[in-house]
């Protein structure tokens, strides 16, 4: 495997690999899924479906990746399992589609970060006008998708593990202080109650499968992206302290950014959570409101460095997801790395045009892609978008990616082969308590508890039943 690249050392295979996890996900997607989930009830079932299910999911792929140094498609065949490779192919589609929509808000938030540098105060009030002008989030997404291409094409190691050993820290340090500063805002407490005291009565089909997407997507799961991190992570390293770090790390921002948020919504909306921005806006709407408050000055400088971060959070999880599809081309086509990106970036962008142009500018990708039932209807905020849809389609592929790996390790390649891969640099793991953890998870709870909510999710927004209120 010559030229393959790989991380300098342990910290920089966790640091890339928690970059990856940690992005849009936790401080764009988490609050706002949250919010149309019902609060509290839904942060619940997420912790839980992040500890119990994603974890062993999470230790499985990067020890497949280790094991083979391959990407998703050639880790199965190198296994011996040919037909398995269906799970990378899947794996690389839902890349492929994720980063498609990913890179126009990526875009966004970069945009927000200029707008804001360049003084425009008022860009929060303008968010509806700012994505439907094509021109300029047509630029910004250009510009995010070449910078991603240019980190990837120079290979996993170097400029991004230095840059995150920065950043990361940064983003976590800004994101506390805005939690501080918005829990003196007038009704911080009505956000934090909503937040945090779970009303149980909110659960229900759509909400419990908007929970579990939102663990996988957020901890990069069930597409392959940790099996080709993996493929990069020397024997020496422990597999399963760094899942645990990453884990924690992703959990842990996307928690914050929730205390982060809630205060601030219903500060904006006087208490009134249910008057909240429950969509896409939510971080572009609500928030540049609240830097209006600290006055313009200090106001456009907190916004610009805001917005500044969370496109850096964003930025190690566009690489991440260009460097799926991208080791699979060159592994499998013995294409040059170089030209692999070049390939794939473009193919990528214009997928992604009937997302950039679905938020106003064209009118039919705004109106005309709600899934069939769920929640996407109701007045949450969820639209017709086709970026709305390709989104959900692309979550729900990655709980079947899930559950394909949990039953192939538990079930095809075997608990001994696993146990075997994951004891290089865990020296006691084949009489340690985690190990029984990780093994009940991927023989039993994974595919079990995976597929019954599976169900759950198809019934609920595909079919319009909501097994819940069916008792
Ligand atoms: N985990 C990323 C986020 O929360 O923003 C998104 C993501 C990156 C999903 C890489 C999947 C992936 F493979």
């Amino acid at each position: 495997m010559a030229n393959r690249g790989g991380f300098s050392n342990k910290l920089g295979f966790i640091l890339a690999a928690a970059g990856s996890a940690v992005g849009l996900g936790n401080i764009w997607k988490f609050p706002f899924e949250v919010g149309n989930g019902g609060g509290a009830a839904f942060v619940f079932m997420y912790l839980g479906f992040c500890f119990l299910l994603c974890f062993p999911v999470m230790v499985t792929e990067i020890a497949i990746g280790r094991k083979t140094q391959l990407n998703p498609v050639g880790a199965f065949k190198a296994l011996g399992y040919n037909n398995w490779k269906f799970i990378g192919l899947l794996g690389i589609a839902s890349g492929v589609i994720i980063l498609s929509f990913y890179n126009v808000i990526a875009g966004w938030a970069f945009g927000y970060f200029f707008e804001m540098a360049t003084g425009n105060f008022e860009i929060g009030k303008n968010f509806g006008p700012f994505v439907a002008n094509v021109t300029k989030v047509g630029l910004y997404a250009i510009l995010f998708m070449v910078l991603t291409a240019f980190i990837v094409s120079r290979g996993v190691s170097g400029g991004i593990e230095k840059a995150a050993r920065l950043l990361m820290p940064a983003l976590i340090i800004m994101i506390l202080c805005l939690v501080g500063y918005s829990l003196t805002l007038p009704n911080a407490m009505t956000g934090l109650k909503f937040y945090l005291f779970p009303n149980f009565s909110a659960i229900n089909g759509a909400t419990l499968g908007g929970a579990l997407r939102q663990a996988f997507f957020s901890l990069s799961l069930g597409m392959g992206a940790l099996i080709t991190y993996g493929s990069y992570v020397s024997k020496k390293d422990n597999i399963v302290s760094s899942a645990a770090f990453i884990t924690l790390t992703d959990v842990g921002i996307a928690f914050i950014a929730g205390l982060m948020m809630f205060p601030l919504v219903s500060y904006s909306t006087q208490g009134n959570m249910s008057d909240m921005e429950g969509g896409a806006g939510l971080i572009f709407a609500t928030l540049p409101g609240v830097f209006e408050t600290l006055g313009p000055l200090l106001g456009i400088i907190v916004g610009a460095f805001f917005f500044l971060l969370l496109s850096f959070a964003a930025l190690t999880s566009t690489v991440s997801l260009l460097e799926v599809p991208v080791a699979y081309v060159v592994d499998e086509f013995k294409i040059r790395r170089s030209n692999a990106v070049i390939l794939v970036a473009i193919v990528v962008f214009l997928f992604g045009l009937p997302s950039l142009l679905g938020n106003g500018a064209v009118d039919f990708f705004t109106n005309n892609f709600a899934l069939p039932f769920g929640s996407d209807s109701s007045a949450t905020g969820y639209s017709s978008d086709f970026l709305s849809f390709v989104a959900k389609i692309a979550d729900t592929l990655l709980l079947f990616g899930g559950l394909a790996i949990s039953i192939f390790a538990g079930h095809v390649w075997k608990k001994h082969n696993l146990d075997e891969e994951i004891s290089f640099g865990f020296e006691n793991y084949k009489t340690s308590l985690v190990r029984k953890l990780i093994n009940l998870g991927v023989t039993i709870i994974c595919p079990l508890v995976l597929f019954l909510l599976l169900v759950v999710v198809l019934l609920s927004n595909f079919a319009g039943i909501d097994v819940f209120t069916m008792f």
